[in-house]
């Protein structure tokens, strides 16, 4: 399987996994040869991109970090949590919190277990439900930067909950300015930097936190060189998960299609954060990013110096940019190994490297 983008998506190809609602109804059924309409359908409901069977991708495995199930039942939590601080049910969220903090066990379980892999971000990101999905992400990102960065299990475990609640403030700022679809006015961007306190100062006096996690809702837009908010403070004086959040955030946010722009690629992404390096972002967890995260994931089509075309196979931490590519010719997937990692010839992967298929 291989994951491409809706724009990509043609006639004929098949669905590599189930097609799944937020409220866990299934949408389309694994194996579902798409036609027009499904594809209009798929279109319709928002998603950036989906999984796909083709010929491309035959054979083509890609192992997520997570299991499919938890990133539902993550979602869902973060969802109900949302609504809870909508209605301002004390009791509900406190209920809310709890379960995530079993799931954010779960979550480092996972992980840790599948501490190889690299990270070919793609995921349930739909719907217009930007912040669950969001959060999702930057706790998933979050802990495989923590498990580089040698962090114990308890303290994954903390950065988990940490991240899953980073943007809690968000439910609490008007809902017409977070998701206005235009530039917004100097107040209100005033107002949106508001989310860090609004969100701190209400998790605050949730004792079944600790004091380590719930920081990261304050101090996720501060920048190591100085200069972000809510305080201005630097480098080691931000506590290390929301450096660490603070990293995994903009990557997600850049990797995302937003009502304002389109989601740019991993490897542009990574390009943005270096640009950041010590004066945004800690020298040490974007290193960590640089590792972790596979410019070019699994399953992407990629043009080749020689002009040939493949798509990535395999990735390696030690050298990202030189994966392991399957050769395509005619279309069809051949059994020809182009492993740039194995060869360090001239032979490279081009600057305009993807190429949509
Ligand atoms: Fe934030």
């Amino acid at each position: 399987m291989r994951y491409i983008t809706v724009d990509n998506l043609r006639p004929g190809h098949k669905l590599a996994q189930n097609l799944i609602a937020s409220n866990r109804v299934l949408l389309l059924k694994k194996g579902k040869e798409l036609s027009p309409s499904t594809i209009e359908k798929i279109n319709s409901l928002g998603y950036q991109g989906l999984y796909i069977d083709d010929e491309i991708s035959e054979g083509l495995e890609i192992k997520d970090v997570i299991s499919r199930d938890l990133r539902i039942k993550t979602w869902n939590e973060l969802q109900l949590l949302c609504l809870n601080v909508g209605a301002n049910t004390t009791g509900g969220i406190r209920r809310n919190l709890s379960t995530l903090k079993k799931l954010s066990n779960s979550m480092v379980d996972e992980i840790l277990h599948n501490r190889d892999t690299m990270v070919n971000l793609v995921d349930l990101r739909a719907f217009d439900d930007y912040t669950y999905s969001h959060s999702l992400n930057v706790a998933v990102l979050s802990i495989i930067l923590g498990i580089e960065l040698k962090l114990s299990r308890y303290m994954l475990y903390e950065l988990a909950i940490g991240s899953l609640i980073h943007d809690f403030g968000k439910m609490l700022v008007d809902k017409k300015v977070l998701n206005k679809n235009g530039k917004l006015t100097t107040d209100e961007f005033e107002l949106v930097k508001k989310h860090s306190e609004f969100g701190y100062n209400y998790v605050r006096d949730y004792s079944d936190i600790t004091y380590s996690s719930k920081i990261v809702t304050l101090y996720h837009h501060e920048k190591y060189g100085g200069g972000g908010y809510p305080e201005g403070i630097s480098g080691d004086s931000i506590p290390l998960y929301c450096r660490i959040v603070s990293v995994a955030d903009v990557y997600d946010a850049l990797t995302s299609d937003r009502p304002y722009r389109k989601a740019m690629l991993p490897s542009d992404a990574v390009e943005y954060i270096m640009s950041g390096y010590e004066d945004s972002f800690d020298p040490v967890v974007v290193d960590a990013l640089t590792r972790k995260v596979a410019p070019y994931p699994v399953g992407t089509c990629v043009r080749l110096s020689t002009d040939d075309v493949g798509v990535v196979v395999r990735n390696y931490e030690e050298s990202g940019m030189r994966p392991r590519i399957k050769l395509i010719e005619n279309n069809k997937l051949t059994n020809k190994i182009v492993d740039l990692f194995a060869d360090r010839s001239t032979l490279n992967i081009t600057v305009q490297g993807i190429v949509n298929m």
